[in-house]
C-alpha cells in the first residue's frame, strides 16, 4: 500500500520535473506564405543559431532582463534561402492564447528579434507583461528585440513583444479584404491604420484578426454603443465596463485623441460593409499594396 502510493507520488514528482525542465523547449512551427508548415525541434533551433544572450527593456515594466534566446533572423535566412521571407508585408506571431499580432517585415528586417526561451540566472521563466499587474508565463517562447536607441530604432509597441509563442505565419498582404474602399485622408481609412496596430491582433471582424477576444463586428458589439461611449471605451475600457480585461488605448502616443475617433469612424464603416458581401469584389493591385505597406509602415 505504501510501496504504491511512494511509486506514485515519485511518478509525479518525476514528471513534474520533465515538465519543467522542457518547459520552453518545445518544437516551433514555421508557416511560409503559401501556409507550408515547417516544424523546428528546439535542438535544431539552437543548432542553426547558436545560444544568445540577451539584455532588454521590458516595455511594460522599463525594466532591465536577461535571456537566453535564439537569433530570430538567422533561422528564418535558413529556412527561407536568399531572404526570400523577407517579400511580404509582415510576420503574424501566433501565441498560446490566440493572441495573434501582425508585426511588419520592416522591424524584423532592422531590427534585432530574438526568441527568448530561458532567463538568464535560472529563475522562472515569468515576468510582468502588458497591464504590469499580474506575473505571466512567458514560455515556450518570448519575442524580444534588441534596441538600438541611438538610431532610434527602439520597438515599444506593446504587441512587438508576445510571449507565450508557438508559431511564425509569413504574410504576404496586409489584411486587404478589410481596407476600407475610401480616400486616404478618410477618417475611415486612418482608423483602419490605427486599427491594424492596436486591436487587430484581439479581435476579429466578420471572422478576419486575432482570435483571443473574438469578434466585435459582427455579433453586434460595436453597435451598442454610440459614438462617444466606443471612444470611451477604448481610451478608458475601465470607465465603461468596470472590470474590463481589455488594454487601454496606448497613454503615450501623438494624436490619441483622433486616432481613436478614427478607429470608431473606422469600425462604423466595417458595420455597415461586410467584407465577405461586397458587390464589387475589388482587387487590389501590386502597386496599391506596395503603396499602402509604405504607409502603414
Ligand atoms: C490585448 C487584447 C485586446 C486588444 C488589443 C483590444 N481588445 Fe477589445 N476586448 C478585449 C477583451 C478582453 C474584451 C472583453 C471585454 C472587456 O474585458 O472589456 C474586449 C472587448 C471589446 C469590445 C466589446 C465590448 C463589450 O461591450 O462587450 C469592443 C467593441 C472592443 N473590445 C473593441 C476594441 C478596439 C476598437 C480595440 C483597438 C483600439 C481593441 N478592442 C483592442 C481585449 C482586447
Amino acid at each position: 500500500m505504501f510501496k504504491k502510493l511512494f511509486l506514485t507520488i515519485t511518478i509525479f514528482f518525476v514528471l513534474g520535473l520533465t515538465i519543467q525542465a522542457t518547459q520552453g523547449k518545445v518544437p516551433l512551427k514555421f508557416y511560409d506564405f503559401e501556409g507550408k508548415e515547417k516544424v523546428l525541434s528546439f535542438e535544431n533551433l539552437i543548432k542553426i543559431s547558436g545560444v544568445k544572450e540577451v539584455t532588454v527593456m521590458n516595455p511594460a515594466t522599463l525594466s532591465i532582463e536577461n535571456y537566453k534566446a535564439i537569433n530570430l533572423r538567422t533561422i528564418f535566412n535558413v529556412l527561407y534561402p536568399n531572404k526570400s521571407w523577407q517579400k511580404g508585408f509582415g510576420i503574424k506571431v501566433l501565441t498560446k492564447d490566440k493572441y495573434e499580432p501582425l508585426v511588419e517585415m520592416y522591424k524584423f528586417k532592422e531590427r534585432e528579434p530574438f526568441l527568448a526561451y530561458e532567463r538568464v540566472d535560472g529563475k522562472p521563466f515569468k515576468s510582468y507583461a502588458k497591464d504590469k499587474k499580474k506575473l505571466v508565463n512567458l514560455g515556450p517562447y518570448y519575442l524580444v528585440w534588441i534596441e538600438d536607441y541611438k538610431n532610434k530604432n527602439a520597438a515599444r509597441r506593446r504587441h512587438h513583444w508576445p510571449y507565450q509563442v508557438v508559431s511564425f505565419s509569413l504574410e504576404k498582404n496586409p489584411p486587404v479584404k478589410l481596407i476600407p474602399n475610401k480616400d486616404k485622408n478618410s477618417s475611415e481609412y486612418w482608423g483602419y491604420k490605427n486599427y491594424i496596430k492596436q486591436c487587430f491582433m484581439c479581435h476579429q471582424a466578420y471572422g478576419i484578426g486575432g482570435e483571443s477576444n473574438g469578434e466585435i463586428i459582427s455579433n453586434g458589439l460595436t453597435k451598442k454603443y454610440s459614438d462617444k461611449k466606443l471612444a470611451l471605451y477604448i481610451g478608458n475600457p475601465t470607465s465603461v465596463i468596470k472590470d474590463s480585461k481589455m488594454a487601454e488605448f496606448p497613454l503615450r502616443i501623438d494624436l490619441r485623441i483622433k486616432r481613436i475617433k478614427d478607429i470608431v469612424a473606422y469600425l462604423r464603416y466595417l458595420e455597415k460593409n461586410n467584407p465577405h458581401k461586397a458587390k464589387t469584389k475589388r482587387k487590389y493591385k501590386a502597386q496599391e499594396i506596395d503603396e499602402l505597406l509604405e504607409e502603414l509602415n
